[in-house]
């Protein structure tokens, strides 16, 4: 069997119906080419029938790429199957992927219909989509709850009629692993003329297990997988693009399967899919985390700091990711303070060092953690730990002018004031903060969270910034959201 996984990439479509994560046609243009370079096979436009907007996107996408096939979701309907050929009319090379239910739970309770009625629908679906297009792939929406047997049929009767890919969703992401890879297996030995087209896998994450459930699928004989970046998607999301591909390389030897994902561009597209759909990543997320490759206990900043493999099963910069990170906390070990110190050029004998640690510990009990300004500090090398903090913030906003920021900084003593315009209140104090800080960042990602909810709330702000490819993080919180941005921002620069 053939050892290449086809990667369908589905942000555009499964992905893109996350309530929030709606997306313009200038957007999915420039998603889609970064895919491009990313390395996808199939790029999942839209859903053309669905409105305007996802017919115009899907034209569009046709016309920005060339590499991937590019793929129009459709109902087993002949109106849907026709928008979409339309649709896709400037595409390079196409697909239309239409599908119907085939667990008895859609059979009977959502088509209201029967079994042999709905697979004369999936092969009259099938049939007429080929009218239009030479590659036609097939769904069987919520094939992880359907028959077996029902399924195998279902199968081989769309193939019969011309599928090139047949999909078989954990629509629900109900299976378990094992579950899941024995029904691809089934389908792989029971389906007599399973040769003429592949199976495609297509996992959600409603009990955390759309990537195992993926894995599993390839492992049984499926060769494409249809995944997302950051693993959005409906509810719990989708599998993620991320986590299989690197799963795929780093068990290349026991699966022996191969996608042609350029995996250096994992890290970048991440982030693009994190700005342009407003959907922030979860810090402890596999691969594109930003605790991913973070080290802070003492045990393991000592073993990274030895050898990376220790503590890392991937090389960061691999995934497009410049480097781990040693953060200094309270957990932190000798190891750790003695890397960071010698950065600084300081370099202290063994039992200098461990009289510095026992310092180091009560200064990261009250900082939390502690940056080079601190260390400096520390070793008295600096008169007093750098002051940096808003003395005085006033924001104008609303509707009639634009936003303007009267800021106030105490820098070491000295007071600073400066104000901004902007295109909102938080541009325009982060603007204002700019003008008197003088520090050239990239402000990478912006995430303000309510602790508990109700307009009264604290609302926590996560900054983080970039200079000469080095991530800095900045954490404040406030009942007044600029004010918490503000400070997270400056806490961001103190670290610079
Ligand atoms: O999850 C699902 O079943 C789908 C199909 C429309 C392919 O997204
Ligand atoms: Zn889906």
């Amino acid at each position: 069997m053939d050892n290449r996984v086809y990667v369908f990439d589905t942000t555009l479509r499964d992905g893109e119906q996350v309530p929030g994560c709606q997306l313009h046609t200038v957007e999915k243009i420039e998603i889609a080419q970064e895919l491009e370079h990313l390395g996808v096979d199939i790029i999942e436009a839209g859903f053309p029938i669905s409105s305007p907007g996802d017919f115009q996107s899907v034209v569009e996408v046709s016309k920005a790429v060339s590499e991937p096939i590019i793929c129009a979701l459709t109902r087993a309907v002949e109106k849907d199957i026709e928008v979409a050929a339309e649709a896709l009319q400037y595409a390079k090379r196409k697909r239309i992927h239409t599908g119907i239910g085939s667990s008895d739970i859609h059979v009977f309770n959502k088509l209201k219909s029967t079994h042999e009625e709905v697979l004369e629908r999936a092969v009259r679906a099938t049939r007429y989509a080929k009218k239009f297009v030479e590659d036609v792939e097939f769904y069987c929406e919520d094939a992880g709850r359907a028959n077996l047997e029902y399924l195998a049929r279902m199968v081989e009767a769309v193939i019969a009629a011309g599928a090139t890919v047949v999909n078989i969703p954990d629509t629900t992401g109900y299976c378990l692993p094992e579950q899941y890879g024995a029904k691809i297996k089934y389908l792989i030995d029971h389906v007599p003329n399973i040769d003429k087209a592949i199976l495609s896998v297509h996992c959600h994450n409603d009990l955390g297990l759309a990537t195992a459930n993926t894995v599993a699928g390839l492992a049984n004989g499926a060769r494409q997988m249809e995944v997302t970046i950051n693993g959005i998607g409906e509810r719990a999301g989708n599998t993620s693009l991320e986590e299989s591909a690197m799963i795929l390389r780093s068990h290349h030897e026991s699966l022996g399967l191969e996608t042609g994902i350029n995996v250096k561009r994992i890290y970048p597209v991440s982030r693009m899919i994190t700005r342009l759909m407003r959907m922030p990543v979860q810090p402890n997320k596999a691969i594109v985390g930003r605790n991913a490759f973070a080290h802070s206990s003492g045990i393991h900043q000592d073993g990274v700091l030895k050898s990376r493999e220790n503590y890392e099963i991937i090389d960061p910069q691999d995934v497009g990711i410049p480097s781990s990170s040693i953060v200094l906390t309270a957990r932190s070990g000798k190891a750790a303070l003695r890397h960071r110190l010698e950065k600084l050029g300081i370099e202290l004998p063994t039992e200098e060092l461990a009289v510095v640690y026992e310092r180091f510990l009560h200064m990261a009990d009250e900082r939390r953690e502690v940056n080079d300004e601190d260390l400096l500090e520390l070793m008295g090398m600096e008169s007093s730990r750098r002051v940096l903090e808003i003395t005085s913030l006033e924001v104008t906003a609303g509707t009639e002018k634009p936003s303007r920021a009267q800021v106030q900084i105490n820098v070491n003593g000295v007071q600073k004031y400066n104000e901004a315009q902007g295109n909102g209140p938080v541009d325009a104090t982060i603007r204002a903060i700019d003008g008197i800080m003088g520090t050239h960042v990239k402000l990478e990602e912006y995430l303000v969270q309510a602790i508990t909810g109700g307009s009264n709330d604290l609302a926590r702000v996560h900054i983080q910034v970039s200079k000469d490819d080095v991530f800095y993080y900045g954490f404040a919180s406030d009942t007044d959201t600029v004010l918490a941005t503000g400070m997270a921002y400056l806490d961001a620069l103190m670290k610079v």
